[in-house]
């Protein structure tokens, strides 16, 4: 987590650092800090608004760097604040990531009289670089010479205050972009800050150290030795990340549902032959005509988007899928072998637990394929082959467009790998007209979100909720809970319907309501059977039902109506009023949904 960015050039550098750290406030927010050669450092616990009421004014200069913290060694305080500095305050350095070996090097440097302020593992760097400056050392050997003691993670921006116009920056594990302008050059750990002063950017990688001025960029690999990269064009609007007049991203997020679809899919149904054309999979088609087995890894929102996944691809194209979160994956001996494919799932592609997974089934010859939505990401960068969701950039730490888009990709996935195989052509052109409407009935429950509304501020006292589904809509009953979770902190609990009985349906009385995903689909019946259960217990019910059905309006306290649609396409509805009612549900709250306290958009630690 964190986020890093760094300016030099021409400007004074204050309003583009804060600026900057405002798009990635998503990333963190435990607190925030910049350093300018010329006026020195100003920090602040919280997030850019606390930073802001603490600049004087006459902070000045054309270079500098800033950071937000998502704490992971210390408290979030101002002491433990980046960025963080020698003892000579000559070095300077924002971090994301962890520096696992800093124990050691703490002692190392301790014993040679550095003197360490805070109790963050980043500070080791600060004092590591200055001890090889002290050996006589250049800036960029010191920098290069301290990251080759370093074991961890990093994505760092180091200022030196005797060579003001240069910036250091270097990756390994954690995402850093660099923005090449006119006169000016910029870091950060995503391209949002960087596209409104311009397109044309360089995707670090592991292992690699950047140095930048206003008028050059030189990349060196850790051995000291150059390398040469060009820049690529990034095409994504400035106001794309911008939150269009709602009040929070995370509403804007689920509204623009539809769109979100429309550009998933574009290009690649063709619904007359019952196919997708997935361009990022030719490549590997015929590999994928061979495999047997496919493992989908994820974590959060993207693992139950996994399990949908899982459920659509067995059925639909015979092939067995098992489903793991990244974090468990790497750990175990996953058994595989070369007709496996592992698949993963991610919004961010920078997810440190799904990008192990990933390396730990490169390194066993496996064929790695992502769905993934930021373009040029470590995971999209390091997978084989893979589909890009194409949702725009996802700010609201609660995943919302990008679960849809998720969803959208493995239909389509499950139609390219289903008509490989036994899939016939009525039943490919018939997935593929359903998948086209898609849009439009995501519309029709989007513009009931008054309705839902008023049922989330109904049920806003209640400490506890369940969510309950079958089949496809399972996982929705996990996401739906997941969703509420973060955004309200009550506790919701996602579980299988027919598991009820053995177990959970132990808590339930009239204070316990439940959230039932009851569309018209083949476990209708089941399901019914378990919401009478409920019912009997004195249990309140909220029901997501199939416009036109009457039995539950009876039996539920409440019900929220979505259009028909195929069984295996019904959680791309069932989840959207469930998104709007966790989102109306915090709101009516008073809490700041698009950053729930404790997490952070994208999770680059393990
Ligand atoms: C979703 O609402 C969560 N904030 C979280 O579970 C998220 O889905 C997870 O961290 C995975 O992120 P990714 O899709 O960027 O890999
Ligand atoms: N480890 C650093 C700290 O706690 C950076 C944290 C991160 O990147 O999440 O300050």
């Amino acid at each position: 987590m964190c986020g890093i960015f760094a300016y030099t050039g021409k400007k004074e550098s204050l309003p583009i650092l804060l600026d900057g750290l405002t798009s990635l406030e998503y990333r963190g927010y435990d607190s925030a800090g910049i350093y300018m050669a010329e006026t020195g450092s100003v920090k602040s616990v919280g997030a850019v608004e606390n930073l802001k009421l603490k600049i004087k004014g006459d902070e000045k200069g054309k270079s500098g760097i800033a950071h937000l913290r998502w704490a992971t060694h210390g408290e979030p305080t101002e002491i433990n604040a980046h960025p963080h500095h020698d003892a000579k305050e000559h070095i300077w350095v924002v971090h994301n990531g962890i520096i696992e070996n800093f124990k050691e090097l703490k002692e190392f440097l301790t014993k040679r009289g550095r003197v360490f302020l805070s109790s963050t593992d980043t500070e080791v760097l600060a004092h590591l670089i200055s001890y090889y400056l002290d050996e006589k050392k250049n800036f960029e050997q010191a920098v290069i010479a301290a990251l080759n003691d370093v074991k961890g993670t990093y994505g760092i921006a180091v200022s030196y205050k005797n060579e003001p116009e240069k910036i250091i920056a270097a990756r390994q594990g954690a995402p850093v972009v660099v923005g090449i302008g006119d006169g000016e050059n910029f870091i950060a750990s995503d391209p949002s800050p960087i596209l409104r002063y311009t397109k044309d950017v360089i995707f670090l990688q592991d292992g690699e150290v950047i140095v930048i001025t206003p008028s050059s960029h030189l990349i060196y690999k850790l051995d000291s030795s150059q390398i040469k990269r060009d820049k690529e064009t990034i095409e994504w609007e400035v106001e794309q990340a911008r939150k269009s007049g709602y009040e929070h991203f995370m509403l804007k997020e689920i509204m623009e549902g539809p769109e979100v679809i429309e550009n998933t899919i574009r290009g690649r149904l063709i619904v007359e032959e019952g196919l997708a054309k997935l361009g990022g999979l030719e490549m590997v088609a015929e590999k994928l005509r061979s495999m047997k087995r496919i493992i989908i890894v994820g974590c959060g929102t993207a693992y139950y988007a996994g399990l949908v996944g899982e459920y659509m691809i067995e059925e639909y194209a015979g092939i067995p899928v098992e489903v793991e979160v990244g974090s468990e994956f790497r750990y175990r001996k996953p058994l595989i072998d070369e007709h496996t494919i592992l698949l993963a799932v991610s919004q961010s592609g920078e997810t440190a637990d799904t990008l192990e997974a990933i390396r730990e089934a490169k390194r066993k010859g496996v064929l790695t394929l992502g769905i993934v939505n930021t373009v040029g990401s470590t995971i999209a960068r390091e997978t084989d082959a893979g589909i890009y969701n194409h949702a725009g950039p996802e700010m609201g730490v609660a995943s919302t467009k990008a679960f849809v888009s998720q969803l959208a990709a493995l239909s389509l996935l499950t139609l390219f790998l289903g008509r490989q195989r036994q899939m016939s052509l009525s039943t490919g052109k018939r997935i593929a007209e359903e998948i086209k409407l898609l849009p439009e009935k995501i519309k029709q429950i989007t513009d009931k979100k008054e309705e839902i509304q008023k049922v989330a501020q109904k049920y806003s006292e209640a400490r506890d909720f369940l969510y309950i589904g079958r089949k496809y809509n399972f996982p929705i009953a996990y996401e739906g809970a997941l969703k509420l979770k973060e955004v309200s902190y009550i506790h919701a609990e996602g579980y299988g319907a027919g598991e009820m009985k053995h177990g959970p349906l132990a808590m339930i009385d009239e204070h316990f309501p439940t959230l039932a995903i009851v569309p018209s689909d083949s476990v209708y019946e089941k399901n019914v059977s378990n919401i009478q259960e409920i019912k009997a217990r004195k249990g309140k019910v909220v029901s997501v039902v199939t416009e036109g059905n009457k039995e539950l309006d009876d039996l539920s306290d409440d019900t929220i109506k979505i259009p028909k649609t195929l069984e295996m396409l019904s959680p791309i509805l069932t989840i959207v009023p469930l998104q709007l009612f966790a989102y109306y549900f915090a709101t009516t709250k008073g809490l700041n949904v698009d950053r729930p306290r404790n997490l952070a958009k994208s999770v680059t630690v393990e």
